[in-house]
């Protein structure tokens, strides 16, 4: 359904994303894997048309949605659901209006229809009855789960993930694994994980992309990831300090911090 054909950004001199070539199958959890700096953000950003490449094309269900008409984008977007690093939430509208706003935004659907399907969705994330907390209330999985039922209130085809996992303690990671799973299984759809956690990521994956600078250097099923005899993938997958991935890239963590707020 995406096919990601040649892609190539480059800031500055850095290629964030140089040449990829790749599909995310339809029905199936892929996780794109690699370290800080890798460009896994910055393939997400462009597979959902937040932003631009220099070159090469993005196709959704065989359209170009690098080339498109916002007009078109929107509607395009809207069978995208999208949990982002922060989660992203209004932090002045409470649980409720959060997970009801696309569709107040883009929809026509009644009130009394919305409080169905947002309790619904609530209840799909294990957060039933959370309706009147305010996002400063929740920890930190459980303003995940709040940008989950959010991300799955359209009904999407496809759910991207940000590093869904970052920052929570182990139970979070394991609840929220599991709800990626499920949501999968349950909802029919296509998901597509950005993590630079190994374990989180073979829990979950049917199919692995592994960026190195830029590159995709490894891509196929879990399995034969898993058993691969490339030095730089098993250095990765085993977290091999010594190797050919250099172990930090301080410039990128810099760059990394400031983006953030
Ligand atoms: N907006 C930006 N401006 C300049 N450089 C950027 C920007 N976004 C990303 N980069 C650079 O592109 C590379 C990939 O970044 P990113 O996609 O955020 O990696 P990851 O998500 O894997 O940590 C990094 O070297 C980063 O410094
Ligand atoms: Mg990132």
């Amino acid at each position: 359904m995406i096919k990601v054909d040649n892609l190539v950004k480059k800031y500055g001199d850095v290629a964030a994303s140089n040449h990829l070539n790749c599909h995310f199958e339809k029905g199936k959890i892929t996780v794109i894997l690699g370290g800080s700096g890798s460009g896994k953000s910055t393939l997400l950003r462009q597979v959902v048309g937040l932003e631009k490449p220099d070159s090469g094309a993005v196709y959704f269900d065989g359209m170009d949605i690098t080339i498109m008409h916002r007009k078109k984008l929107y509607e395009i977007r809207k069978k995208m659901g999208m949990l982002f690093q922060g989660s992203a939430l209004f932090n002045y509208l409470n649980i409720y209006e959060n997970i009801a706003f696309p569709l107040h935004e883009h929809t026509k659907i009644a009130d009394s229809v919305i409080k169905t399907i947002v309790t619904m969705k609530l209840e799909m994330v294990g957060l039933r009855g959370t309706e009147h907390l305010m996002p400063s209330q929740l920890s930190g999985g459980m303003t995940k789960r709040v940008g989950l039922a959010r991300a799955i209130v359209m009904d999407p085809e496809i759910i991207f993930y940000d590093e869904p996992t970052s920052g929570l303690d182990p139970i979070s990671t394991g609840v929220i694994d599991k709800l990626i799973k499920d949501l999968n299984r349950a909802l029919n759809i296509t998901s597509v994980v950005v993590s630079h956690d190994i374990e989180s990521c073979f829990r979950i994956a049917d199919n692995i992309i592994i960026l190195f600078f830029g590159e995709i250097i490894a891509m196929g099923a879990a399995e034969e990831i898993k058993n691969s005899k490339d030095l730089r993938v098993k250095q990765f997958i085993n977290g091999e300090p010594e190797g050919p991935i250099p172990f930090t890239r301080t410039d990128k963590n810099y760059l990394d911090e400031i983006l953030f707020y």
